[in-house]
């Protein structure tokens, strides 16, 4: 007879393991509405795809007893699956174990599971839900942090990095989850803040709630630290398999192309009636998006922050695009700082995963006053018109209608080295609107004019022939800047079009150590 029992005994370690922290702890884990670390991964992942690394790691800290209190996995669960066929290493905070506390090990586990990503060209997905670094282990848990930042630094730009956070993250812990591109908070049960609400009341007096401090909502509406807000963990994990079909692998492929499930050529004929008569009544932008995209699908990035901009995915003929797009809908599509902040930061991510940009502008221009001023809009606008000026993707823009002074450049224009620049017949292309303009050039004239009727008279005519020379696409298109006047129900062909002809696009920024973008 074979002697089974070495079999045996990994196969009770491995159902050990599994255990995490035990049957007490997962049972609390799941009244809260959380599922474990294990049940995240297999949710997250293709059925069966999952192979653990570092199933048998233990701490090594002898201080508070810790030598009687040993776990398998150590509090984290790594390894490497894959989403819809693709390879992503994950790893997932297991809060039964030391409440997922960060130990030397456990930083070491994750650390492991990064520098195989990087070695192979794929995204690393975290699930966080941990009570930060483990007390017992002191300055370790410091320094495992730290080789944990390092390498979500050096893979900033080299393969997508998603953080999904599932329960809490806070002190320095979160600053590994606001190094990579994505993070998703679950409404319920997520928070993350530098310093806790108790902390808080000590230094400044001020009494706020966790949620109030740090919550999901707050993260996505005030902050705009979060990118997706999920209902719980179920929808957090799915989310994360949706942005995924929008990423490649890494930044030396292209994203994966889907088969294509729309027709290229379908007009969108609401569009030819969208833009109302009044320059000064809103539409709304979502719609052109929808109308345009393939299968009238838009995966919506930052929805809740900074609304006067819109930014997310879309495909068109099977391509992933980044859709950046002022909203009429709010603050009239205004520049400001968080819109800027919002928008440079999604071009620069797109334009380091070669994902094309469309742009659709209808800007009045920047938010005027003191609180920008002070808040630093020159700063942050300038991130802006840096990141589409630095950006050598794809770069495709349509002017529906506002394309106002300083914002006009920023908003992917021709010398930013827009590629394709297309206009709808009603764009105006100008410094400032009409009535701004008039105030300025005929102001002294107008208030000489003593007839209250004849002074209106005259600023409306010169506000008609300002109208007519410049609140229109032809003087752009006059001198090349505007590629072409397009039918409004086109937009969604010629943008196909325009992606397919610039799929092999190659341009090179001068060699640099690395540019320093305006912070
Ligand atoms: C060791 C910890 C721990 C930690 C929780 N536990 N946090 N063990 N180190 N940091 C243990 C608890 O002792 C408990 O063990 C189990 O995890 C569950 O914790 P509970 O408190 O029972 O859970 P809950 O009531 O849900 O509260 C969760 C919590 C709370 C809010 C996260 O545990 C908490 O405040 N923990 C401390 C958080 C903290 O201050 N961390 C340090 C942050 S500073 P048993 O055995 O009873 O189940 C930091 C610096 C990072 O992280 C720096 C990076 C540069």
């Amino acid at each position: 007879m074979p002697d089974n029992s070495k079999i045996k005994k990994l196969i009770e370690k491995r159902a050990e393991a599994r255990l995490g922290g035990g049957e007490k702890r997962i049972e609390s884990q799941h009244k809260k509405g959380k599922m474990t670390a294990r049940e995240r991964i297999d949710m997250l992942l293709d059925d069966g795809s999952f192979e653990e690394f570092d199933m048998f790691v233990t701490h090594r800290t002898h201080s508070f007893g810790m030598q009687k209190n040993v776990f398998l996995s150590d509090g984290v669960v790594t390894g490497r699956g894959t989403i819809d066929g693709r390879i992503v290493f994950v790893y997932a905070q297991d809060f039964t174990v030391f409440g997922g506390s960060l130990s030397e090990t456990y930083a070491q586990k994750i650390c492991k599971i990064m520098d195989y990503a990087m070695k192979v060209g794929a995204p690393v997905i975290g699930l966080n839900d941990s009570g930060g670094a483990r007390i017992q282990e002191g300055v370790r848990s410091l320094a495992g942090y730290a080789e944990i930042f390092q390498r979500n630094i050096m893979a900033s730009g080299v393969v997508p990095q998603i953080s999904a956070i599932m329960g809490p993250c806070a002190g320095g812990a979160v600053y590994s989850p606001a190094l990579t591109d994505f993070i998703i908070m679950t409404e319920a049960n997520s928070y993350m803040f530098v310093t806790g609400p108790k902390v808080v009341q000590t230094v400044t007096g001020e009494v706020i709630s966790t949620e109030n401090l740090g919550g999901a909502s707050v993260h996505s509406t005030k902050s705009g630290v979060s990118h997706f807000l999920a209902k719980d963990d179920e929808e957090c994990l799915l989310l994360t398999r949706k942005l995924m079909s929008y990423l490649p692998s890494n930044n030396m492929e292209d994203p994966p192309m889907l088969p294509p499930s729309d027709s290229f050529d379908r007009l969108g004929d609401v569009l030819n009636d969208l833009i109302p008569e009044d320059p000064n009544k809103p539409y709304n932008m979502l719609d052109v998006i929808h109308e345009i995209a393939d299968d009238h699908e838009f995966f919506e990035v930052q929805r809740n922050y900074a609304q006067n901009i819109i930014v997310g995915f879309a495909h068109f003929n099977g391509r992933s695009v980044g859709i950046i797009a002022n909203n009429p809908m709010n603050l009239a599509g205004v520049l400001d700082i968080n819109a800027s902040r919002k928008a440079a930061r999604f071009v620069r991510f797109c334009d380091c995963f070669n994902i094309p940009l469309v742009t659709l502008v209808d800007v009045p221009g920047f938010l005027p006053g003191s609180n920008q001023e002070y808040g630093g809009i020159i700063l942050h606008g300038a991130k802006l018109l840096f990141a589409y000026g630095e950006a050598t993707v794809p770069k495709i823009t349509v002017t529906l209608r506002k394309s106002y002074g300083g914002a006009h450049d920023v908003m992917s224009c021709k010398q930013l080295r827009g590629d394709l620049n297309y206009a709808w017949p009603s764009a105006e292309i100008a410094v400032m609107g009409a009535k701004g303009a008039v105030e300025v050039l005929e102001g002294r004239a107008i208030a000489k004019i003593e007839d209250e009727e004849e002074r209106a008279k005259y600023a409306q005519k010169k506000e008609d022939e300002y109208v007519e020379e410049f609140a229109n696409p032809y003087q752009a298109a006059q001198y090349g800047y505007i590629d072409d006047v397009i039918e409004p129900r086109n937009t969604r062909f010629r943008i196909i079009r325009a992606l397919e002809a610039l799929a092999n696009k190659k341009e090179v920024n001068p060699p640099k150590k690395h540019s320093n973008i305006p912070l």
